[in-house]
């Protein structure tokens, strides 16, 4: 009962997490667009630096920006926290659920010098907290953006290196993508939003000619622009074990993200109304680079021919003391009230059907059983993978 609640309770909040997140990277994309196709207003307008007309749903928009305001705080005035604000707190409950309630098999390793469930749902929230720190000091203290930016990107690099030498493969993704994510939400909450009030105020105070937003607010914009594209690989990179199981996993990231921020790129140009098509290009080059990269090695086929019959009933009961406790029709182990992604694995035929997938989350990275939480070892690993690699017989 307790797995079919936290079942709902997964499938619930990543509903809510995944709506929210539509709302916050579209409006971020939605601002940045218009932000950028602002042309001068022809004739002049008094306090409008920039307008922009649109067309949507059968009406005509005309946008116009009034970057000190329009003289006076409109009655009428729309702010965008909300989106920000629920998409994190989403889809921070659905972390708890599903990596620090399943810290065991979903959050460690398991490894013999691997963190305990609890220590790692320590290390966690702390993460999130540290990166918002560090992140935030480097922004006051390095003057130039450019450093500031390869900094940032740096930073993010290392958090994945101890991230994936201390969490399971996918945790280690998602927790760099959540690590970009609290940056963005912080950048809203605890500089953008308190810098808007205060524009507010100077509005009322008739003092907003000599008001300044300030470098800080508009760098941080910037690096959350940069930031949405890999953010949303990370999240959905750790439902794909090719590239979180892999032995490069590291570079992988990083190339895959580096793709992600040229084609942001190529789109804040499109919009500035100068296209530049060769970051499309970059961005092609460096995910194919990543897709060589993340390739499966070969599995050397075993010296001595097919896999003796005596060495198949060994694999067979290797996949039913080590998988099946979960990947039965009617799971053993507490927790799992169902076979995790509908994978019977109860015979050895039920295996060979599905060798591939095996050796991807058995064989080529250590992924299953999750946590190792029955217990497999180096040697039975091996066994496996020259099964595999002899053609998975079933005698
Ligand atoms: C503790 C429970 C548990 C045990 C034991 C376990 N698995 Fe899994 N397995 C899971 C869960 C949960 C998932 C889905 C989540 C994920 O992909 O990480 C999964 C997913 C898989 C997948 C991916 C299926 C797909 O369609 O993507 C394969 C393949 C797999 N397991 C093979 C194995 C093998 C082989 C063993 C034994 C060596 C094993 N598992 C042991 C829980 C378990």
């Amino acid at each position: 009962m307790e797995a079919y609640i936290a079942d709902w309770l997964h499938l619930g909040l990543r509903w809510l997490h995944v709506v929210a997140a539509i709302t916050w990277v579209g409006s971020s994309f939605y601002f940045n667009r218009i932000d950028r196709s602002f042309r001068p207003p022809v004739p002049p307008v008094d306090r409008v630096s920039g307008q922009l007309w649109s067309i949507h749903g059968g009406s005509i928009y005309n946008y116009s920006r009034y970057p000190t305001g329009p003289g006076y705080v409109p009655d009428n005035l729309k702010w965008s926290k909300w989106e920000s604000f629920g998409t994190w707190v989403s889809g921070a409950l659905l972390l708890a659920v599903v990596y620090w309630w399943g810290a065991g098999v979903n959050l460690v390793t398991g490894g013999p010098d691997g963190l305990s469930p609890a220590l790692g749902i320590l290390v966690s929230i702390g993460s999130m907290v540290v990166a918002w720190v560090v992140y935030d000091v480097m922004c006051r203290t390095i003057p130039s953006d450019h450093v500031l930016s390869v900094a940032v990107a740096a930073f993010m690099a290392l958090l994945l290196w101890i991230f994936l030498q201390i969490f399971s493969g996918k945790a280690a993704f998602l927790h760099v993508g959540i690590a970009m994510a609290t940056l963005m939400a912080g950048n809203v909450w605890f500089v953008i939003l308190p810098g808007q009030k205060k524009m507010l105020q100077a509005i009322k105070d008739g003092t907003i000619d000599r008001f300044d937003v300030g470098a800080s607010a508009k760098r941080r914009n910037y690096h959350s622009n940069y930031l949405t594209l890999p953010i949303v690989f990370a999240m959905i990179a750790s439902h794909f074990p090719m590239t979180y199981g892999s032995a490069h996993a590291w570079l992988g990231f990083i190339l895959i993200s580096a793709a992600g921020v040229a084609v942001r790129h190529f789109f804040n140009t499109m919009h500035h109304g100068h296209t530049q098509s060769r970051w499309l290009v970059v961005a092609a080059v460096i995910s194919l680079g990543a897709i060589v990269l993340l390739a499966p090695p070969n599995l050397a086929a075993p010296a001595n021919g097919p896999v003796a019959a005596v060495e198949t009933g060994r694999v067979a009961s290797i996949i039913e003391t080590r998988c099946a406790a979960c990947h039965a029709v009617k799971p053993t182990l507490p927790g799992f009230n169902a076979p995790p992604n509908g994978l019977v694995l109860d015979s050895l035929q039920a295996a060979a059907a599905h060798a591939q997938k095996i050796r991807q989350m058995a064989v080529d990275a250590p992924l299953m059983p999750p946590g190792n939480l029955t217990g497999m070892t180096e040697e039975e690993r091996a066994l496996l993978a020259a099964w595999i690699a002899a053609g998975a017989p079933t005698k």
